[in-house]
């Protein structure tokens, strides 16, 4: 067992080697650990100590085992490297068995046994599916989300997987890009408050600690940086954007990410302002090591370092190797361009060996935290892998996610909720009424796509034994209609008293490489819906999409309109609660819907320009809008609809003035349940910065609370704004809190402008 020569060896040097290790001088600075442990540094060096350069470049390397597939499939077999000792990190291999057999290979055949650290995109669950997490974003609870997290991660670490590519927390504007499935939508706050949740759910509560028990994963904060600023939403795409917009906007979930204590971050494949992320020392050393003090280590995103050719800024891959490695990139992900090149780059002094050092240090302290030197096998357990998939209670879980990450968007004459005590036909129709495929959406883990509940089965077990009558006829297809399926639907239409429609998208519609230009329903399930719309019955649409839909139409054609989107295992169930009002829906959207595609990018953190359109006059020529379409969004952030209503009422601020460095002020208001049925309401805060250095954003979330409510209950709810709260990076690049006016609003939504107060800030 090689791996207990190594851990006796590294045992035993660590008493000598304390001194010799002051050298550990790189051109990225002294070597600082994660764990700040100087028992695990010393560890990590003894180990070093015994490694040629080229194992240290084999830690720093990774290979897909290719048996899932999530990008171009490279033709570099793993296999030789693996009997050499030459791989650090091994993804897409999956199973207490098979990852076993490759840990095996490691340990026992090569010189220096190092263990595997294996990786996998984990990213809204592992075997139990919850909602796409753009969905769960729109829950607004933070606990559900870390729990879900939790989940996914108790699930994988128990079928041997250490490492998880997640959480996705790129900021996007754009509902073409198909990735915004897998993020929280347009907000830094919101997105900053979810990458924490995310990070504590994977990585355990207890800082990098819990790395080692074997129900938690290392979590990869990616895509770093502003892979959401794609240009015209596709992807892979060009990143054109300030440094202010970067750092007041898409840079704050990463560093959230970073202070909740993500071990590891992936480099994005696109280039920020000329250079690719994956080559930009300063973002990947600057920003994240030097300025954050980011602790762990980053991997290139796929083949992100071959890629630096084609970008254009290396010739060949040699020198694409020679950029990353300078620039931060500690590990190569499949591109094989370390393996093959980094050596001859040190002999030819291109990159210090001290660089190779560090990047291999942050690796092996990572295997030495996850326990991996202590025992190469502890995550490789069948019995545990069996006893942690699918529990009822994870299921149950996902159950309540979906319920709650389903949005209201409009509801009239209170079409919904069907109680399950009326007496009423329903039809159901509809391409995704009786699915289970695309319920799970993209990034679905190893999630058995034909164990998803469709919205019919659970329709059918809600209102199983109750006067309430289903009839389904399917109309369509995602893409194709025929006559006589159309004919088929409007006559099940015509002998209900409700339609209830599931449209949508493919799953694989949206999530990498998978974006749209028309982002409307395609033809035929609208030709569907306007032959629905003629029998004059009330119709309700269930929206399942991995991105914000232009719904303009159907809003304007139809009484009800609940979106859903990619709702996971327990999607048919949890959708059933909300139409039979076991559950009253109380998702907010966490990014703006468009009232065409022409209007994207829409975002309600937007700037005022000089000639903002005046809502009252919105006519008036020479103003920044459209001729063809409003500049609002049809449905803004923090947006969605309950079966009951909500007041915001009392709104009160404790003082007018707070100085703009460690002081607080506390913003109050009267929420009540003014409906009939008792309730979750988000509670949102936002400010507005009247002048500044640099134009500021007309309105910036600043905290929230999902409040439970009774009917009629009213509860007191305050919000503490420090001046920290209020500060952004502007005209000379350095966050600070700039005096001046300030208002602020206590609002149910975006667009909410109705308690509005005000205040100043003092030097
Ligand atoms: C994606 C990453 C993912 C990686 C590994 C890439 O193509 O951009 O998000 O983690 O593949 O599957």
């Amino acid at each position: 067992m090689k791996y207990v020569i190594i851990l006796v060896l590294s045992l035993i040097i660590i008493s000598s080697c304390d001194q010799k290790n002051k050298n550990s001088e790189t051109s990225h600075g002294k070597w600082k650990s994660l764990s700040g442990d100087k028992r695990i540094e010393q560890r990590v060096d003894s180990v070093l100590k015994l490694m040629t350069l080229e194992e240290k470049i084999g830690q720093m390397t990774q290979f897909s085992a290719n048996w899932s597939i999530t990008g171009p499939v490279m033709s570099d077999d793993f296999k030789p490297y693996l009997y050499k000792g030459l791989i650090g990190s091994i993804f897409n291999a999956t199973s207490v068995e098979g990852i076993r057999k490759l840990q095996q290979i490691a340990v026992d055949s090569t010189r220096l046994g190092i263990p595997i650290l294996f990786g996998q995109d984990v990213i809204h669950g592992y075997k139990t599916i919850f909602p796409i997490p753009l969905g769960e974003a729109c829950s607004w609870d933070l606990a559900m989300m870390e729990q879900t997290a939790r989940i996914a991660a108790i699930e994988a670490a128990s079928d041997g997987i250490n490492w998880t590519f997640a959480p996705m927390v790129d900021i996007s504007r754009d509902a073409r890009w198909g990735r915004v499935m897998e993020g929280a939508g347009e907000d830094p706050y919101l997105g900053s408050r979810i990458a924490e949740a995310r990070v504590k759910g994977f990585q355990g509560e207890g800082g990098w600690q819990s790395l080692s028990d074997v129900a938690t994963l290392l979590a990869c904060g990616k895509h770093f940086a502003a892979y959401g600023a794609a240009e015209s939403g596709r992807d892979y795409n060009t990143a054109e954007l300030s440094e202010h917009t970067l750092r007041n906007v898409y840079l704050p979930p990463y560093q959230a990410a970073l202070e909740a204590g993500v071990g590891t971050f992936m480099a994005s494949f696109n280039e920020v302002n000329g250079v690719p992320a994956t080559a930009s020392r300063w973002l990947l050393t600057d920003i994240l090591r030097n300025e954050w003090g980011f602790r762990g280590f980053v991997v290139s995103d796929y083949t992100g370092i071959n890629e630096l050719v084609p970008h254009g800024v290396a010739k060949d891959e040699k020198q694409a190797a020679e950029l990353a490695v300078n620039a931060g990139v500690d590990m190569d992900m499949t591109g094989a361009t370390y393996i093959k090149y980094l050596s001859e780059l040190v002999k030819e002094g291109k990159v210090s060996e001290k660089t190779i050092d560090n990047a291999t240090r942050s690796i092996l302290e990572m295997k030495f935290l996850l326990g991996l030197f202590d025992d190469p096998y502890r995550y490789l357990d069948e019995n545990r892998a069996k006893a942690n998939t699918e529990k009822p209670e994870f299921i149950e879980t996902a159950r309540k996610a979906v319920a709650s990450s389903l949005v209201l968007l409009k509801n009239d004459n209170d079409l919904l909720p069907i109680k399950k005590d009326r007496a009423a036909r329903i039809a159901l129709i509809g391409p995704l009424m009786n699915d289970s495929v695309n319920l799970n959406g993209e990034w679905a883990g190893l999630g058995d796509r034909n164990k998803s509940v469709s919205i019919l089965k659970g329709m059918t077990e809600a209102y199983k034994g109750t006067n309430v009558k289903l009839n389904y006829a399917q109309g369509c297809t995602i893409t194709e209609s025929s006559p006589a399926s159309i004919a088929q639907a409007v006559s099940a239409a015509r002998l209900s008293d409700v339609v209830l429609v599931a449209v949508g998208e493919d799953f694989n519609w949206s999530g990498e490489a998978a974006c749209r230009s028309d982002i409307r329903l395609p033809e035929a399930q609208r030709q569907l819906l306007n032959a629905l719309k003629e029998t004059g019955k009330p119709i309700a649409l269930i929206v399942l999409s991995g991105r914000p839909l232009d719904l303009s139409w159907e809003d304007s054609q139809f009484d009800a309109i609940l979106q859903a989107w990619f709702p996971g295992r327990e999607g048919g169930h949890g959708i059933a609660d909300v139409i039979s009002g076991e559950y009253n829906p109380s998702g907010r959207l966490v990014m703006s819907f468009p009232r065409n595609v022409g209007q994207i990018p829409i975002y309600y953190n937007h700037k005022n320009t000089g000639r903002p359109v005046d809502p009252a006059h919105p006519d008036v020529d020479y103003k920044s809008s459209f001729l063809d379409v409003s500049t609002t969004p049809l449905y803004p952030f923090g947006y969605g609809l309950s079966y009951t209503t909500y007041a915001i009422s009392n709104a009160k601020i404790d003082k007018s003035t707070m100085k703009s460095k460690n002081d607080k002020i506390t913003v109050s208001a009267t929420v009540e349940n003014t409906g009939p049925m008792d309730g979750e309401m988000v509670v949102q805060l936002y400010v507005r910065d009247l002048v500044g250095s640099v134009t500021r954003p007309v309105k910036e979330l600043k905290g929230f609370r999902k409040v439970a409510l009774k009917a009629g209950e009213s509860k007191p709810i305050t919000f503490e704004l420090s001046s920290e709260d209020l500060a952004f990076y502007g005209i000379d690049m350095k966050k600070k809190t700039e005096p001046g006016e300030f208002k602020v609003w206590v609002a149910q939504h975006s667009a909410d402008n109705s308690n509005e107060l005000s205040f100043s800030v003092t030097e």
